[in-house]
């Protein structure tokens, strides 16, 4: 029981702890001229869906969470926008060589239809970034309108 109540104890000053390690807050309030939804003007459901669902991880701009203030969850969201952002980011998609904007395009599609994109770790507490199916086959269409325009 005493081996039991120091492990208690040493976890939550541990938790304790890791509260105060400091995060970088992904945010800004210009919408640059190289953004995806600005350059290409999706429908409203589209565009609803691409800012819930994914522009967390994959833009300049997070909206952040009540649970942003917690650790460790808030080290795991930043995890989660520095290579989420590093791999696609939509705020500077303009500035992608056309080359590189068809194949992230093609990955979006691979993503979204295989599940994979938004992370699950994310639809769980995020209910609403879940992508429906009707959702899905609107957005998908209209990626591949892009894509043929590019
Ligand atoms: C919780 C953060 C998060 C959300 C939300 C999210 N992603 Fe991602 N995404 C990532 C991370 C992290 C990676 C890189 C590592 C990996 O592939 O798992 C990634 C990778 C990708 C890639 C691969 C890029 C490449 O180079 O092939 C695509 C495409 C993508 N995401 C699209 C989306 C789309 C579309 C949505 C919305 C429907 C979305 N993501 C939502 C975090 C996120």
């Amino acid at each position: 029981m005493r081996i039991l109540k120091i492990i208690a104890i040493v976890a939550l000053v541990a938790l304790i702890g890791i509260q105060f390690i400091p995060t970088t807050r992904n945010q800004s309030d210009v919408v640059p001229v190289t953004d995806f939804i600005a350059t290409y003007n999706p429908p409203k459901e589209v565009e609803s869906m691409l800012r819930t669902s994914c522009y967390d991880c994959h833009s300049n701009n997070t909206k952040y969470p009540w649970y942003n203030k917690i650790q460790p969850l808030a080290m795991l969201l930043e995890d989660h926008i520095k290579h989420g952002s590093e791999e696609l980011n939509f705020s500077e998609f303009g500035d992608y060589s056309d080359r590189r904007k068809k194949s992230k395009l093609k990955s979006f599609i691979r993503q979204v239809e295989q599940d994979e994109m938004p992370l699950e770790s994310y639809t769980l507490i995020h209910r609403d970034a879940k992508i429906s199916k009707s959702e899905k086959k609107l957005v998908l269409n209209w990626i591949n309108k892009v894509l043929d325009s590019i």
